[in-house]
């Protein structure tokens, strides 16, 4: 089961996480907001990839995304339960250029999420238009490509580990 989290005000998020759930056919696919998504919710279902979905939002990586992801983790450690797999991906409006360190900031809050086993090595950067979209033209060709690149990398990872066994 693939869990993909956002915190979208205006649907670019939504949107985006849609278009990634596109691209893992035959999965069940949750799309959930994480202020509707408590940590029981992911810890009570077999989630293989969890989607971390957030928004840069008056110059910070939104708080309550952070605040979430690790509020998630600490609970899926004390109850012993771990996932495979981690990705993220972020909307903003900046030029990416100038986020580059917001976008090194969730890779390492993932990182730092010690419940998530393997984490998608690139950050999905979506940017919009304006704050209330739509998003970049070329912006969802990205999204679908990178959706089937984790697809891709969580089936070769997959086959490593039997291989190993
Ligand atoms: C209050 C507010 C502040 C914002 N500040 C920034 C900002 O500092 N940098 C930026 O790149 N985008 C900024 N944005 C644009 C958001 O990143 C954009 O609205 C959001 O990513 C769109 O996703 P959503 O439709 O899923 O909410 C801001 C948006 C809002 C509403």
């Amino acid at each position: 089961m693939i869990w993909i989290v956002h915190n979208s005000i205006h649907g670019n998020g939504i949107r985006v996480a849609e278009l990634l759930a596109e691209c893992f056919p035959g999965f069940d696919v949750q799309i959930t907001h994480h202020r509707d998504t408590p940590p029981e919710l992911i810890a009570d279902n077999p989630v293989e990839l969890l989607i971390f979905g957030t928004a840069v939002r008056k110059f910070v990586v939104s708080w309550e995304s952070q605040r979430w992801l690790r509020k998630v983790n600490k609970y899926l450690v004390k109850n012993n339960i771990t996932i495979p797999y981690i990705a993220g991906f972020v909307t903003h409006m900046r030029d990416p250029h100038k986020l580059s360190g917001k976008f090194h900031q969730v890779q390492k809050l993932m990182i730092d999420a010690r419940a998530f086993e393997n984490i998608y090595p690139q950050v999905l950067t979506c940017q919009v238009e304006e704050i209330e979209g739509p998003l970049k033209p070329g912006v969802e060709q990205t999204v679908i490509s990178t959706g089937k690149k984790i697809r891709q990398w969580m089936y070769e990872y997959d086959l490593l580990l039997e291989s190993l066994i």
